[in-house]
């Protein structure tokens, strides 16, 4: 199977509701990311209770030939709480073949596109079927509405059920030098060679800016030894990890992504790897 997720970073939609933009402005960020070879557009069902999904499309709608540049990845599979229903006041996970088919229709819609290129199961639903939810796959992909699937932060035990019915390109899981438990739960190792790991967070929604004393300073003097900044450190820590990883960019700031770019080519050492792991668990390596 060819993984479709190519490029340094993906650029991620959660925030465009916080943006502000308007649709001449998202379309002028989105033309922006393309020529810089960012493809992967990364959506959800939810993000913005729905908001971000319809202004992407209305800024589709304006101007289609963008679309066909663009990997267009969404998510579903979890239910925002209401209170119009019984029972519906918590958020829940619904990984059922009807919850999954609907909601890729109401993105498709949303998005103005007839498909998405890449459908990611948001979370694991505890009460899920793993043939159930490749049954909804398969169907997906008969009516030619998604091309390829994943997963994002399942375990690994998940990820290799789910494969026995059906490729799966990705894992989208948090991972950023603030929190790496994933790294240090061994959840990337499992995967195989045809699989990218999609990093969400990875200056762990902001708070990077706010680290602790001690992760602040490992970082700026990681920074100086390279001549680069805390943001493409923080990058580079992730990139040195041996698995196929493409971090998943928050901000709206094309000056932000440009910045993140240049991470790509810093090569951490083992011990400034492992400096900045101790300075941000607290813990040594035993
Ligand atoms: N699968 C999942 O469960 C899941 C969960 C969460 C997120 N995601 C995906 O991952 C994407 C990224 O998540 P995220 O937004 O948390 O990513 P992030 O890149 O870790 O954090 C973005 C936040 O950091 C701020 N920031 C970035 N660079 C900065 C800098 N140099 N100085 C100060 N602040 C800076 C941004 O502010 P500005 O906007 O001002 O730059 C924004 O508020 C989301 O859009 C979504 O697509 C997936």
């Amino acid at each position: 199977m060819k993984n479709i997720l190519s490029g340094k970073v993906a650029a991620g939609f959660w925030r465009l509701c916080d943006w502000h933009m308007s649709t001449k402005q998202l379309q002028s960020y989105t033309e922006a990311l393309l020529a810089r070879g960012i493809t992967v557009m990364d959506h959800a069902d939810i993000y913005g209770a729905g908001q971000a999904e319809a202004q992407f499309g209305t800024m589709l709608k304006q101007a289609p030939s963008l679309r066909e540049q663009m990997v267009l990845v969404s998510k579903c599979g979890v239910t925002l709480p209401s209170s119009e229903q019984l029972f519906t006041q918590a958020a829940a996970y619904d990984n059922s073949k009807a919850y999954i088919i609907s909601q890729v229709e109401r993105s498709l819609t949303s998005l103005n596109s007839d498909h998405l290129d890449l459908l990611l199961v948001h979370r694991p639903d505890y009460l899920m079927q793993h043939d159930e939810i490749a049954e909804a796959m398969l169907s997906l992909q008969q009516q030619g509405k998604v091309k390829t699937f994943g997963v994002s932060n399942f375990d690994p035990v998940d990820v290799a059920e789910l494969k026995k019915h059906i490729p799966l390109q990705t894992n989208q899981i948090e991972l950023s030098v603030v929190e790496p438990k994933s790294v240090l739960n061994r959840e990337l190792v499992h995967y195989q060679n045809d699989m990218v790991t999609m990093a969400w967070s990875p200056f762990a929604g902001g708070r990077l800016f706010n680290a602790n004393a001690r992760l602040a300073q490992a970082l700026m003097a990681v920074a100086k030894a390279h001549d680069a900044t805390v943001p493409q450190i923080a990058l580079a820590w992730i990139y040195a990890l041996p698995q196929a990883i493409l971090p998943v960019l928050g901000t709206g700031k094309i000056e932000r992504v440009d910045e993140a770019l240049g991470a790509a080519e810093i090569p951490l050492t083992k011990r400034q790897w492992y400096y900045l792991l101790e300075a941000s668990t607290g813990v040594s390596v035993p």
